[in-house]
């Protein structure tokens, strides 16, 4: 959504008038009258297109559509998936195949962003190809502009302002503030309905899964339980996903609102009114009246630096233009902004602001609609449904990474030629912490980890996922994961002891570090394995450095090569869950085991392997 409506922005600078259409809103007569229809369209479960564009999948290979239902029609595609999976971009392909097949006159290529990489990246190359010579050709326009840059640049900080539609109120108490009867609920874009559609839900249980913890150091697993017995509209079975949302540090918060001047108004309220002039009814962005410390705590992602379109919307706010014309040359050099936000470096939304905006003049309004949306992550659920449908469990490692020291990255800034105005500034305030690598935590695992306690009240919601245990009982199943990877897997013990152990054969290949160490879920999977009957036939442990060499799931995997492939004979299901390493690891090495070729993707078609990798 956030790629069309990109779209639709350029589009005049382009000189063409272009509207973005929901799938939801498709109709399939107002369709065919386009011009030109540019299809954005991602791929989701396994290969299947999102909610909202299932209507129209169903309607574009509908074999009684009409063979030149789409003549007259100019269309190009851009498919949003990832390489990790399958049926890579399938969505894509079919919209790409279908639309011409039927008559469409195709004007541009196939795009296929990969989310593995980096899409935004895949989506900018895309573009830059010649997308915009093309649309504009399509629309019968001559493309005069060699460079292929739209026409308008950089609006002014005035302009940007004034294109918003709508406009922040603030007051001390909410009965004070104004209502706006066109300013309607619902949520903007994907996240902001995910805001609107999510439960507020109290963990009940909260567990240290390692024998070792040291959350300090980023080693920390917990076992969290959330509470759902008085949310009826969550619907969920064992190992679907969870989907949580992460708020920021209180410290990340303030210094935001210090900056954008309204470090006095954290508590007070807020409320969306339109701008003046807009006339039309507008969705509000994420759920308001709230707090103004709600809204940069839970609906702005202040810890990622903006990608770099986001980046490009908040540059006009540099007031000095020099600093202005020095950032928009970084965000432009994909590379250089790529290096500085990507692994190892990974300047923060903050170090960001500080080292480029130090001229910028933002206020909150402007600031709450421009600022990317906070994401939700999505954790696989590590409890069973059938065992107790009122409370849902995860398993949650803290994401740790260490970071080049902030002295470095400005030399090394400097060393490509460009200037960081507020670095020197930020250099000094930090003083010797300048000069020691940074370690970077993720936010929500690092919550979950570090902050959450048993009574704290978040903001979840439930999603199917592929995972689906064989009915019949005598089928064996095979569970391979490693570290919070056995997170679907303590959901099906859980869910076999419901069933008061009547699965004939199941195995568990679980790998970590240490059994000393980080063994998640020790005692439940020895309790499994004692129990008569016993819940769990097999389990088979591969810890990494509890030897010279390193010992993994996959060669565990091969070891036991023989007894696998016996067991897909008799019918077994395959379930593999973690790293996207750690899977594609496991996925060659059954392949192997199966006898070559590509076996485990004709099992996958069969719905008898089933992956979850992130
Ligand atoms: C379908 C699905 C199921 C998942 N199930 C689980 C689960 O059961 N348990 C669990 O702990 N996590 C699970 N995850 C991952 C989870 O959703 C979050 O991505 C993870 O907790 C990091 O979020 P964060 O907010 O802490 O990190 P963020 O603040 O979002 O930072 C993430 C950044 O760190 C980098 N990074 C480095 N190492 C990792 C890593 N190991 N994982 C993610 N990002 C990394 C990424 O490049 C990314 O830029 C699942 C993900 C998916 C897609
Ligand atoms: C549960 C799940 C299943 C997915 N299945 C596929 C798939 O079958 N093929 C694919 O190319 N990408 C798949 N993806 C990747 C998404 O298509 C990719 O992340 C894309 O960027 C989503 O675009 P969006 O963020 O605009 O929704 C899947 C992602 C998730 C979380």
């Amino acid at each position: 959504e956030g790629f069309a409506k990109e779209l639709e922005q350029e589009a005049s600078g382009f000189d063409l008038k272009a509207n973005v259409v929901d799938f939801e809103d498709f109709d399939p007569d107002v369709f065919r009258k386009h011009k030109v229809v540019v299809v954005v369209v991602a791929t989701y479960g396994e290969g299947d297109p999102t909610d909202n564009a299932v209507e129209f999948f169903r309607w574009l290979k509908d074999e009684d559509l009409e063979p030149d239902a789409f003549s007259g029609l100019q269309f190009t595609v851009m498919g949003l998936g990832n390489r990790q999976y399958v049926n890579f971009n399938s969505c894509g392909k079919q919209a790409n195949e279908f639309l011409e097949k039927k008559g469409g006159t195709r004007i541009y290529d196939l795009g296929l962003g990969d989310d593995d990489q980096n899409i935004e990246e895949d989506f900018e190359q895309w573009k830059d190809n010649g997308l915009w010579p093309a649309l504009r050709k399509a629309c019968g326009k001559m493309f005069d502009q060699a460079d292929g840059s739209p026409t308008g640049g950089l609006p002014t900080a005035e302009d940007a302002v004034a294109a918003l539609p709508l406009r922040v109120k603030l007051s001390a108490d909410a009965k004070g503030l104004p209502v706006d009867p066109l300013v309607q609920v619902g949520g903007a874009d994907i996240l902001g309905k995910w805001y609107f559609q999510a439960h507020q839900s109290a963990v009940v249980v909260e567990r240290e899964l390692r024998q070792v913890p040291d959350a300090p150091a980023g080693k920390s697993t917990k076992h969290l339980d959330f509470d759902v017995k008085s949310i009826p509209a969550i619907d969920w079975r064992t190992a679907d996903n969870l989907e949580v949302l992460p708020s920021n540090p209180e410290n990340i918060v303030e210094w935001f609102a210090k900056r954008l001047g309204a470090h006095t108004e954290l508590d007070s309220s807020l409320a969306f009114v339109r701008a003046e002039g807009v006339e039309r009814p507008v969705k509000k962005p994420f759920p308001a009246p709230c707090t103004v410390r709600e809204a940069l705590s839970l609906y702005c992602d202040l810890c990622q630096a903006p990608t770099r379109s986001a980046a490009k919307k908040l540059a006009p706010f540099i007031r000095d233009e020099k600093d202005r014309a020095a950032f928009v040359s970084l965000v432009e050099d994909r590379p250089a902004y790529q290096w500085l936000t990507g692994e190892g470096v990974r300047l923060n939304f903050q170090e960001l602001f500080e080292f480029f905006f130090a001229s910028a003049e933002i206020d909150l309004g402007t600031f709450l609609q421009l600022c990317p949306r906070q994401k939700n992550r999505p954790y696989t659920i590590a409890s069973s449904s059938r065992e107790d449908k009122k409370k849902i469990g995860i398993c949650v490692s803290i994401v740790a990474e260490k970071l080049q020291p902030l002295s470095a990255v400005a030399a090394d800034l400097a060393a490509k030629g460009y200037s960081a105005p507020g670095a020197a500034a930020c250099l000094e305030r930090l003083g010797q912490k300048a000069q020691d690598s940074r370690s970077f935590r993720g936010v929500c695992s690092q919550m979950l980890c570090s902050k959450v306690a048993v009574g704290d009240k978040l903001w979840i919601n439930a999603r199917p996922s592929t995972f689906r245990l064989p009915r019949k009982s005598t089928t064996p199943i095979i569970m391979v994961g490693a570290g919070t990877g056995i997170a679907p897997f303590r959901g099906f013990v859980r869910e076999f002891t419901a069933e008061a152990g009547l699965r004939k054969k199941t195995t568990l290949i679980f790998g970590c570090t240490k059994s000393t160490e980080d063994f998640l879920y020790k005692d439940e999977l020895d309790a499994a394995l004692k129990g008569d009957p016993k819940i769990l036939s097999e389990l088979v442990t591969a810890f990494s450095r509890e030897q010279k060499d390193k010992v993994y799931v996959q060669h565990k995997v091969r070891d036991r090569g023989a007894d696998i492939a016996q067991q897909v004979k008799d019918g077994a299901y395959i379930y593999v869950c973690g790293a996207v390493a750690m899977g594609a690891a496991i996925r060659d090495e059954l392949n192997l085991a199966l006898g070559g070729g590509d076996c485990v993707g004709r099992l996958q078609a069969e719905g008898r392997f089933v992956e979850e990798l992130w």
